[in-house]
């Protein structure tokens, strides 16, 4: 959860203040990230003439006067800027370093570009520490400027990408704004597990985790190479016990010596062990395990069914109802088979839980969480947001200023409805049907965020048919405490509700759902003992991301995205 940006971030800020300091090294390394020299307000110019080293990879480079030396635009990631680089042909193989994507190390002179030059300080090697080359034929990304739906089937090197590298920054911010604001507001950061028995959802888009069908095949390959033992083989294991036995009654009827009689009762031991275990093989099956027709769970790896978590929210929930107030950081998992540019199999999951708090204290906080993230992008990000602002989505920061600064609209699910219908009236076309108790799809909510009202709206009170049987059921009877937070570029952004803490009433919607009472028990145990009001979200982080970058699709602001067809590495 440490970042060394922020705290780079504060001595950079020093840094600027007084000019004549000197280039702050990389802590746990030797060299000073490019960050601290071009990110300065004077562009770095106040280093002049200090030694420094310096590492990264050839975003671009080029020979020139003759081949008597090169420019290497060099980029290490600690932000958007390259350093440029200057390396005469006495220093190092020029043809080497040049290629986009070599990696190289060097030691050398801040100095000051000759007038009128874009950069406002560039480095002359004096020497090459380290060289790690690339051949440009080979390497899969080339210097032209790339699609990210290309850059999807590179994704171990797609990182070195101007735009994924910047991504990368703006998401590790945001997840070091989460913790700050959760530990600032006196939330404990609880490990909720990735393996779970209960479906939290209850939508059945669970992925399965189970070892039976590695197994099964282990066992099948086995039974090949030495294959169960047949009738004849058990028939054959008994007539050896009983041939051993025969001997031990002879040799006690001739009264042999104890020893004989002793040797005698092993081999018979031996025989009678040997048939049990031939006998416990012959009942081997190849493939997964049946009782009565079903899959035989018994002889699962937990011993019951399991599953990766849609939502720590269960587990969090407990904690909730022991440290009041608690927050829940990771990723989820959803097999559902969707290919839109919203949606993972694998995304991550931040999931507050209050107790002592009602539906309106959970709006609150999340529209408080969310502005922060917004100013936090402001303070912290200003150099990725640019960038992010001239090639993708050029209203981004004005859409954070807007959220940071703007409150949020609340409306009740009926109001929202009610809008959609009346637009529908006044000539607006929607592709699916707008009517009291069908969920919102993404192209209403889109709506109502982007058109209708142009800032982040919360609608709650949602009815009870559509949503999770965990939200507290109000007193209309039709709806439930439930609150969906929706935002301009993505629609939903955040999910959550006031839980029902009554154990009548939960039990019986659990039952009117039609789900099994039995893997819930525990968690009606929150109930049975000491119930509190408690209320709670979640947060889709790649959302988030969404929002704040205004790319188009989800696959691209998490590192490696999995989805129905696709999980490289
Ligand atoms: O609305 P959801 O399903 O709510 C829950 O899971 C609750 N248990 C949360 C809670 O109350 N603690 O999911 C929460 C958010 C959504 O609003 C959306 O932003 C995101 O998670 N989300 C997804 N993001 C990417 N890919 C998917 N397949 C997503 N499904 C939900
Ligand atoms: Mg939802």
């Amino acid at each position: 959860m440490a970042t060394d940006s922020a705290q780079l971030g504060s001595q950079l800020a020093e840094a600027t203040l007084n000019e004549s300091v000197s280039a702050l090294k990389a802590e746990f390394s030797d060299r000073v990230p490019i960050r601290s020299i071009i990110s300065r307000t004077d562009g770095g110019s106040g280093f002049a003439g200090q030694h420094v080293r310096i590492g990264g990879w050839v975003k671009t480079g080029r020979k020139a006067d003759k081949d008597a030396f090169a420019f290497l635009e060099l980029n290490d990631g600690s932000c958007p800027g390259n350093l440029q680089v200057i390396v005469e042909a006495d220093k190092g193989d020029l043809g080497q370093l040049v290629p986009t994507g070599t990696c190289v190390v060097v030691d050398g002179v801040l100095k000051l570009p000759p007038a009128g030059a874009k950069q406002k300080v560039e480095l002359r090697v004096e020497k090459v520490v380290h060289l790690g080359p690339v051949d440009p034929a080979k390497y899969p990304l080339p210097k032209t400027k790339l699609t990210l739906e290309f850059l999807r089937d590179v994704v171990h090197l797609r990182s070195r990408t101007n735009t994924i590298s910047a991504v990368a920054r703006i998401r590790n911010a945001l997840a070091y704004a989460t913790h700050t604001f959760f530990q600032k507001h006196g939330f404990l950061y609880v490990h909720t597990p990735i393996i779970t028995t209960s479906d939290c959802e209850g939508a059945g888009e669970m992925f399965q985790v189970t070892t039976l069908i590695s197994e099964g095949e282990r066992l099948e390959r086995e039974l090949i190479k030495n294959p169960a033992p047949s009738e004849a083989d058990l028939e054959a294991a008994k007539l050896i016990i009983k041939e051993k036995g025969d001997a031990v009654s002879q040799l006690k009827s001739a009264k042999a010596s104890k020893e004989e009689i002793g040797a005698a009762v092993a081999e018979l031991k031996r025989a009678k062990e040997n048939a049990l275990k031939l006998e416990e093989r012959s009942k081997l099956q190849p493939g997964i395990p049946k009782k009565d027709g079903k899959i035989d769970y018994t002889q699962d790896f937990f011993a019951r069914q399991a599953f990766l978590t849609v939502s720590g929210q269960l587990q969090v929930e407990s904690y909730a109802c022991a440290l009041s107030s608690v927050y829940t950081f990771g990723p989820t998992f959803r097999a559902e088979n969707s290919h839109t540019s919203r949606h993972l199999a694998e995304f991550w999951m931040v999931e507050p839980e209050l107790a002592f708090a009602e539906l309106k204290d959970d709006m609150n906080c999340a529209e408080a969480y969310v502005k922060f993230l917004c100013q936090w992008l402001l303070d912290n990000c200003s150099d990725d947001m640019e960038f992010i602002s001239r090639q993708f989505d050029k209203t981004c920061i004005d859409r954070l200023k807007m959220v940071a600064s703007t409150p949020f609209e609340r409306i009740t699910y009926t109001e929202a409805v009610e809008l959609l219908i009346d637009a529908v009236k006044n000539g607006k076309k929607f592709e699916n049907h707008v009517e009291w108790g069908i969920d919102l799809a993404s192209e209403h909510e889109r709506f109502l965020t982007e058109v209708k009202f142009q800032k982040p709206v919360i609608v709650y009170n949602y009815p009870k048919g559509i949503k999770a049987f965990y939200m507290r059921l109000n007193d209309d009877n039709k709806t439930v405490a439930a609150m969906d937070v929706l935002v301009p570029k993505v629609g939903e952004l955040i999910g959550g509700s006031q839980r029902e803490e009554r154990y009548d009433v939960i039990h019986s919607r659990i039952a009117e759902m039609g789900l099994p009472i039995e893997p819930y028990e525990w968690y009606l145990d929150l109930r049975r003992f000491g119930t509190v009001k408690h209320a709670g979200f979640g947060l889709g982080f790649e959302r988030m991301l969404l929002f704040a970058t205004g790319l188009d699709n989800i696959r691209d602001v998490i590192p490696f995205p999995r989805y129905p067809g696709r999980a490289d590495l």
